[in-house]
Order: C-alpha cells, then sequence, then structure tokens
C-alpha cells in the first residue's frame, strides 16, 4: 500500500537514518521532510536521497502554524516528529528553545493533525522523562519525572499527545528510545564528540566520575522500533525502544581510547560535572518486544562500525567542528575545571 508521511526533523541524527533506511525498504512509501535546519540540521546527511523522487524537503519551522500548514498539503498518511531541541547541555545553558520546538511545536503539529484527520501521529520522545532510575527499569505505565530542561521539555511533548488522545481521539503513538549512536551523530553528544576528538589527537572531557549508566541503542533498531510503532503499536501507547545495552561512561570511553589506540593516561580528562546529572536510565522494553520488534546491533560490533564510519567521513564531520561548533565547544568546556 502507498504510504505518504510528513518527517519532521529529518535533516537530524535519527530522523536522517529513519528517512533513508524507509526509502530503502518501502518501494510504495514517499516521504515529505520538514525540517528548520538549526544547528544539527545537515541536509548533508541526506545527500544519497535527495534526486529520490520519492523524497521531498521542505524547510520550515514546527512552531509555525502556516508552514506546517503548508508541509502537510494536501494530505498525508502519518506525521512522524523527530524536530526537537535535543543536548541536554545546551537546555542548562539555554531552555527557551527547547520549550519552544519540545513543547509548543508539538501542540502545533498535534493541531494540524486534528485538523486534518491524519491517521497516524507519531512522537519520538526519550527515557529521559522518566527521569533518573536508581534500580530496575522504567516501564511506560510510569509517572513521568524529567530532572533537566530538555526532558521536561520532552515530558510536556508526550503529556499533550496524551491529552490529545484523551480529548479528542488524536490517534497518537508515542516511542520512547534510550541513548542512540551510529553514523551522522552530531558531534556534541558524548560518543562523536569523543571520536572525533581523539582522531584530532585531543583530551575527552568525562563529566564527574564517569560511572553514569546509559543504555545504548543503536540508530538502525532505535528507526526499525519507530516503523514497528507506526505500523503495529496502539493508538493511545506509548512504547520503549531500547539497546539493552547498559555501559558506565568510563567503559564506552575506553573502548574508544582502545579503538583509536590512545592511552588512557593522556587523553581521559574528568571535568566539572553536569548539573542535575541524571546516574542512570534503563528501560524495560518487554511491551515492544511483545509487539515483535528487538534490537538486532550487536554493542561492540556497532560501535566499532560507528567509530569506523567517523574515520572514514571526516568529510562529513570536519566542517561542521570547524563551524558553530568550535564557539559551543569553547563555551561548553574551556572553564570547566578538572576534577
Ligand atoms: P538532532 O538534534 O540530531 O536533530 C534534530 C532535528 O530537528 C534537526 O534536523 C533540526 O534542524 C530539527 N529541528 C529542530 N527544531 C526544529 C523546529 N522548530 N522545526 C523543525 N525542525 C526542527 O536530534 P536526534 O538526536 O536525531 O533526535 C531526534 C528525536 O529523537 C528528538 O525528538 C529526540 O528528543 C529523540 N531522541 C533522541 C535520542 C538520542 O540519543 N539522540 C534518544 C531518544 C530520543
Ligand atoms: O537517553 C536518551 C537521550 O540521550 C536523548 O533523549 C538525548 O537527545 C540525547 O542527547 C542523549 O542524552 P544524554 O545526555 O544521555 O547524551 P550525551 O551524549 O550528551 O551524554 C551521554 C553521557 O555522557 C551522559 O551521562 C553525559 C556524559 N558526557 C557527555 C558529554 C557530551 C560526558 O561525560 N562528557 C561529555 O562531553
Amino acid at each position: 500500500m502507498a504510504v505518504k508521511l510528513l518527517v519532521t526533523g529529518g535533516c537530524g541524527f535519527i530522523g536522517s537514518n529513519f528517512v533513508r533506511l524507509m526509502l530503502r525498504t518501502h518501494a510504495n512509501w514517499s516521504i515529505v521532510n520538514f525540517d528548520k535546519l538549526t544547528y544539527a540540521g545537515n541536509p548533508a546527511n541526506l545527500r544519497s536521497v535527495e534526486h529520490d523522487p520519492r523524497y521531498r524537503f521542505h524547510r520550515g519551522d514546527i512552531c509555525e502554524e502556516a508552514a506546517v500548514e503548508a508541509a502537510i498539503g494536501d494530505g498525508v498518511d502519518a506525521v512522524v516528529n523527530f524536530a526537537a531541541e535535543t543536548h541536554v547541555d545546551r537546555s542548562i545553558a539555554d531552555p527557551e528553545a527547547f520549550l519552544r520546538t519540545d513543547i509548543l511545536g508539538t501542540h502545533v503539529l498535534l493541531e494540524a493533525v486534528r485538523r486534518h484527520g491524519v491517521a497516524r501521529f507519531l512522537q519520538v520522545s526519550t527515557d529521559e522523562v522518566y527521569g533518573h532510575v536508581a534500580e530496575g527499569s522504567s516501564h511506560e505505565r510510569y509517572p513521568l519525572a524529567p530532572r533537566s530542561p530538555y526532558a521536561a521539555s520532552k515530558a510536556g511533548g508526550d503529556l499533550q499527545v496524551q491529552a490529545y488522545h484523551v480529548t479528542y481521539g488524536t490517534p497518537v503513538l508515542i516511542t520512547r528510545g534510550s541513548n542512540t549512536y551510529g553514523p551522522y551523530q552530531y558531534p556534541e553528544k558524548l560518543i562523536p564528540l569523543f571520536v572525533t576528538n581523539l582522531i584530532e589527537d585531543q583530551q575527552v572531557p568525562v563529566y564527574g566520575d564517569g560511572l553514569q549508566v546509559r543504555d545504548w541503542l543503536h540508530v538502525d533498531d532505535h528507526c526499525r522500533g519507530i516503523e514497528h510503532v507506526l505500523l503495529h503499536g496502539t493508538p493511545g501507547h506509548a512504547y520503549n525502544v531500547g539497546g539493552g545495552n547498559e555501559r558506565t561512561n568510563l567503559e564506552i570511553t575506553h573502548r574508544l581510547l582502545a579503538q583509536l589506540g590512545k592511552d588512557p593516561e593522556r587523553y581521559v580528562r574528568h571535568v566539572e560535572d553536569r548539573p542535575g546529572h541524571d546516574r542512570r536510565y534503563a528501560l524495560d522494553t518487554s511491551k515492544l518486544r511483545a509487539l515483535g520488534w528487538s534490537p538486532r546491533v550487536g554493542f561492540e560490533q556497532g560501535l566499532a562500525e560507528t567509530v569506523t564510519w567517523y574515520r572514514e567521513h571526516e568529510v562529513w564531520w570536519r566542517p561542521i567542528r570547524s563551524g558553530e561548533f568550535a564557539a559551543y565547544y569553547r563555551q561548553q568546556y574551556a572553564n570547566r575545571g578538572t576534577e
């Protein structure tokens, strides 16, 4: 069956991997990619599909009703909302853009979906909405307890999505993904930051003791999880998407150092911790597994392939690191005391 998707934020990390994967695996799907092109949005991420007749790019802001209306055009079968401000450290430095895009933008999309009677709205959310998890793992039934401005903004988006289902019967779905890694990730995030620093022979800034735990998920598995929920999820429900790969940041760091042949003594710099830093996230993914999804990419192999990708694609990340990113990096790390 022919399916027309409106994907927002498709020029970012996960969105661009999703667009490529869906066009590759569904011959009769077409995709309109609606993206504001913030610092994180990069048209180069989708160079390989830009001439595909099933793909169309539409530049615009999800907070602007008229622009969203124009992108929905004569109708779409589903909207998948990846568009967001996504970096926790930036949300601590300046939360406003997060509140705008992650909350107001979600509202504008929900209204457009309601006006047009779109058959499915999928909100791409995050495990961070559950907050720090001391023991066990977060189930979809658990209350939201976000602790950073980013997480609170994403939780605000989720709550609106749930409210639209209850109030208006809008056919919504939510995915809550864990820490995602893979090709085309903007180098502000832990793995691409550390890999590109090490390739440039720079130290890597580990926050605090580095014993914080994240559950790592390969971007292809995340995209397949979103696809699975879109196709098989029950409207009104949320689904956790986690890789089941809990690792401390120091474990990740040592793996990257080993693959890039760098001495930990020289290259690890423990710096002042992130304020309010959540120690651990962990997801119970039994609900999505029961629906037939499971991750396929082994973590060690996925991480090694990701390092190789960054080694072989300097042409992709060098222009990023020399642009806006350079000023961000100085502001974020230059005066961060060593712990
Ligand atoms: P990203 O920062 O790489 O990309 C975000 C994209 O959204 C960019 O292309 C940007 O230009 C676009 N965008 C931002 N504001 C916009 C606006 N107002 N209107 C239109 N487009 C706008 O993000 P990502 O890491 O690919 O994350 C995608 C989604 O997945 C986000 O909703 C994020 O919260 C969620 N998520 C990310 C992870 C992760 O580990 N990266 C894990 C779980 C969930
Ligand atoms: O859990 C899902 C979330 O994962 C997504 O919703 C977010 O969009 C995404 O950014 C990511 O959030 P994190 O804050 O977990 O990712 P980040 O890569 O920024 O950090 C991962 C861990 O590494 C975290 O414990 C902080 C630590 N860290 C990060 C950076 C950038 C460092 O120790 N040093 C660093 O320089």
